[in-house]
């Protein structure tokens, strides 16, 4: 049997996210405002059977583990199995340097738990770097100061928020360390004083673009190498997903018999998976979501036009209105909207007798939506995955040897993986 390469676990994992796209590109969410059927559930039976009968417990549980979710539905979707065997491949830590280093017991004030735990385990993962360092986006600093520590080589930090900047100037004096912060926005081209050639790159948590332009700059440059952890995939300017590599982009073309192309959109779901947030936050997502299926039910008992209805409930609206009471929202919500005079008088029609009816509709639809949720999140590590090796094919074609694993445990953040590449030689 050949050794799965980057390439073999990219092209598998192309060919499912391409063949399954139909389950993971509709968001149940907005097929349920919009009452269109979710074709998925119409033509498997079985799965949206099972689906309904989880409990609140189950999806808790099934959420928060995505192995253990496509585990669970792989005997009604082929497949999954197959890419978890191929997700699994990724998953593996590093392999940790010979060399262990432990950060002076100081080094974590100022940084709150799961912050300390995963900078520190970045700085943990980089092999022996004996070049000056260059850390993309670095915030106050907090990794920078960790890898000065480390290999006791000077570090340049590039950060926007000039307040961070400042911030991180004064901490770095404090404890006597060569961190140079240099205010500029990574998408400009480097100011002259910036060492591009010879530093070694990192970035922990860089978002879309911003990583994007970490990669070409190194390569760009024959910097020595780059460690990174991306985030934020979606955070791009523009509307389709740019591809890194040449594989990717072949993946892409139109010549291809089954082209495979991601929409802005799509690119949410890789960062669905979140460990961070809180019991408040999970409640009032979930009454935001609640009140707008209850929304949609009460302008259809109005009968209000479906094309207003569907404008209606999916609006960009203020999170407070979702604190109040349902009545209190619907007035709210008509009395701040005046675009839609049709509907203010409407409201005098309002029938006080229908919000309980409307309001059980919206949790009836919530349920299904967490339920229909699944089918989508059992894709997210994997397109995670493809777009990490995306990156990590780019750096590969340009030359650099490349390893990709994880840098620390998902509970600490679920954008754990971390590329790294060194270019041959140096
Ligand atoms: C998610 S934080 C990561 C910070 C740091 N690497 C860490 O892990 O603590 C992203 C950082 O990128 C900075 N940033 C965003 N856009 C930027 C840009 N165009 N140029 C430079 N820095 C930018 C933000 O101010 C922020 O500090």
């Amino acid at each position: 049997m050949n050794t799965p390469t980057l390439e073999s676990h990219f092209l598998s994992l192309t060919h499912y996210l391409q063949n399954f796209s139909y389950l993971w590109k509709p968001v149940p969410f907005y097929h349920l405002i919009e009452n269109q059927p979710l074709s998925w559930a119409e033509n498997n039976p079985d799965l949206t059977d099972f689906l309904k009968a989880l409990s609140n417990s189950d999806i808790q549980h099934l959420t928060n583990d995505s192995n253990h979710l496509r585990n669970a539905l792989h005997k009604f979707i082929p497949g999954l199995a197959a890419i978890n065997e191929t997700i699994q491949l990724l998953e593996n830590p590093l392999p940790v340097p010979h060399t262990h280093f432990t950060p002076d017991k100081f080094s974590h004030t100022h940084i709150p738990g799961r912050k300390w735990e995963q900078t520190l385990a970045f700085s943990q993962s980089l092999p022996e770097v004996d070049s000056p360092i260059l850390d993309w986006c670095s915030g106050k600093g907090h990794l920078a100061g960790l890898l000065f520590q480390r290999f006791q080589q000077p570090v340049q930090c590039l950060e926007y928020d000039e307040i961070l900047c400042r911030q991180g100037n004064e901490l770095a004096e404090k404890k006597q360390q060569s961190l140079e912060f240099i205010h500029h926005d990574v998408m400009n081209p480097l100011p002259d004083n910036v060492n591009a050639n010879a530093s070694f790159y990192t970035a922990l948590h860089a978002c879309g673009d911003l990583h994007r332009q970490a990669v070409e700059t190194c390569i760009h440059h024959h910097a020595p190498g780059i460690a990174f952890s991306p985030c934020c995939f979606h955070k791009i300017n523009t509307d389709f997903y740019r591809p890194f590599s040449q594989l990717a982009k072949d993946s892409f073309s139109p010549s291809n018999s089954a082209p495979f192309w991601l929409t802005r959109k799509d690119l949410h779901l890789a960062v669905q998976q979140t460990v961070t947030a809180g019991k408040r936050e999970k409640i009032a997502r979930r009454r935001e979501k609640v009140y707008r299926f209850a929304l949609r039910q009460w302008c259809h008992q109005q009968s209000i036009p479906e094309r207003e209805e569907n404008t209606l409930c999916q609006k960009k609206m203020s999170k407070k209105l979702f604190n109040q009471s349902f009545p209190e929202f619907i007035a709210s919500i008509f009395q701040n909207e005046t675009t839609l005079l049709d509907l203010n008088a409407r409201l005098h029609n309002n029938n006080p007798q229908l919000w309980p009816s409307a309001l059980r509709e919206g949790v009836r639809n919530y349920r299904w939506n967490e339920r229909a949720e699944l089918v989508r999140k059992c894709f997210s590590r994997p397109l995670e995955a493809w777009l990490i090796l995306d990156r990590a094919l780019r750096l590969e074609e340009a030359g650099l040897n490349v390893s990709v694993g994880t840098f620390c445990r998902y509970q600490a953040t679920p954008r754990n993986f971390m590329i790294m590449a060194m270019q041959a030689g140096k």
